[in-house]
């Protein structure tokens, strides 16, 4: 962080905190150059992190601050962040809201998703603002901490990507649930039907870290058997277009405004 001061404000919730911990762990901010707030007054961070009750407070004493507050928390939020790089991480709450509540004179969203806690979230990020080389490393940098990041085109890219990175394991857990239900149904034990459908999602997913997506199904296609059956079939029904809907409902809801 070059010697700058990073406040997380509602640093102590599930995302803040994941993100504050990798941030110390690597070594990308030291101890004494970070803040963090909640308004109940419990953490779990060694001195000499500090954890603020009075949020103006912590956005005097910091150059950079992350809203790591839930959407409908904002709301309350009162902070005067002239002068301050604001990163937001809440979902639905436009850069133009935020500048507006907050004064800030840099605006940045950022999507990370709950993968934050295994270090390996994709964070998608906007800049409202023209940002400083420096600037714009502090922020990839910061977010590569948790894992993979891109900065986007424009704003609306957070909005449709909250609906899709952002929901973490959503979509891998409701094709779970949907392996294991059918399997049931069709007379596999619920015990072995979980077995085969974490093998799938998590024995795939992990597979998939190394191979190509796309090369995997030519090749797995290219055998004209049992699996080209099942993805053939799932393409003949759409998935693509069901896939599709279902994260545009999702980027509806962030476009909206929560
Ligand atoms: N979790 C995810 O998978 C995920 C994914 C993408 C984006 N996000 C976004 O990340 C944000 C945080 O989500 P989360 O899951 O980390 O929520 P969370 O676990 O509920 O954390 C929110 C934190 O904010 C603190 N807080 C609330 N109001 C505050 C205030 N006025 N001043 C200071 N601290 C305050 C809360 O602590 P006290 O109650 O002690 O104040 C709590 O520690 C949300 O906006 C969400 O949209 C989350």
């Amino acid at each position: 962080m070059h010697n700058r001061t990073l406040g997380i404000i509602g640093g102590t919730g599930w995302l803040g905190r994941a993100i504050a911990e990798a941030l110390l762990d690597s070594g990308f901010i030291s101890p004494d150059r970070l803040l963090v707030s909640n308004r109940s007054g419990t953490h779990t961070f060694e001195p000499p992190v500090r954890l603020l009750a009075d949020n103006q407070q912590l956005v005097a004493l910091s150059d950079v601050v992350v809203l790591s507050i839930r959407p409908e928390q904002f709301r309350e939020l009162q902070i005067n962040a002239k002068g301050k790089l604001v990163i937001s991480l809440m979902a639905g709450i436009p850069a133009a809201a935020i500048r507006a509540a907050t004064g800030a004179d840099a605006v940045i969203r950022a999507m990370p998703n709950a993968a934050v806690e295994i270090r390996q979230s994709f964070t998608p990020w906007y800049s409202a603002d023209s940002l400083s080389e420096q600037d714009r490393a502090l922020v990839q940098g910061l977010f590569e901490c948790v894992g993979t990041a891109d900065e986007v085109p424009n704003e609306d890219c957070i909005d449709y990507l909250s609906a899709l990175s952002g929901t973490g394991p959503a979509l891998a857990a409701m094709l779970h649930q949907a392996l294991v239900s059918q399997a049931v149904a069709a007379g596999i034990p619920p015990a072995i039907a979980q077995h085969a459908a974490q093998g799938v999602v998590v024995g795939g997913g992990q597979l998939l870290a190394r191979h190509d997506p796309q090369e995997m199904i030519k090749a797995l296609m290219a055998y004209r058997g049992v699996t080209a059956a099942v993805v053939q079939s799932m393409a003949d029904q759409g998935i693509d277009a069901m896939v599709g809907r279902a994260v545009q409902q999702g980027a509806e809801v962030a476009r909206r405004g929560l």
